[in-house]
């Protein structure tokens, strides 16, 4: 993953997307709050994720929504590297 670069996984039947930005690995929903949505084909910049489908945009740090058409953030995750691979931990 490169900076600016989002990919999405599923882990234990849980759709998630994983993204590098502002130097740090976020993980997150990745399916959006306001219609069906796949973040990993939005846009990643300075820290936040655009929706693809109605350009909405979450901060990736928390999950919060930051505009319309959005009124429900995502839930994110707690994400590391280790020697290359990406480790989510799931609730
Ligand atoms: Fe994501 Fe509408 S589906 S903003």
């Amino acid at each position: 993953l490169d900076e600016d670069e989002v990919v999405g996984a599923e882990i234990a039947g849980k759709k998630i997307a994983v993204a590098r930005t502002q130097g740090a690995l976020f993980a997150f929903d990745n399916v959006c709050t306001h219609q069906y949505a796949l973040l990993s084909d939005g846009f990643v910049e300075d820290g936040t994720i655009e929706c693809p489908l109605h350009q909405g945009k979450f901060e990736c740090a928390t999950g919060k929504a930051l505009c319309a058409p959005l009124t429900q953030g995502i839930a994110v995750y707690r994400v590391r590297e280790d020697g290359g691979r990406v480790q989510v931990e799931l609730p």
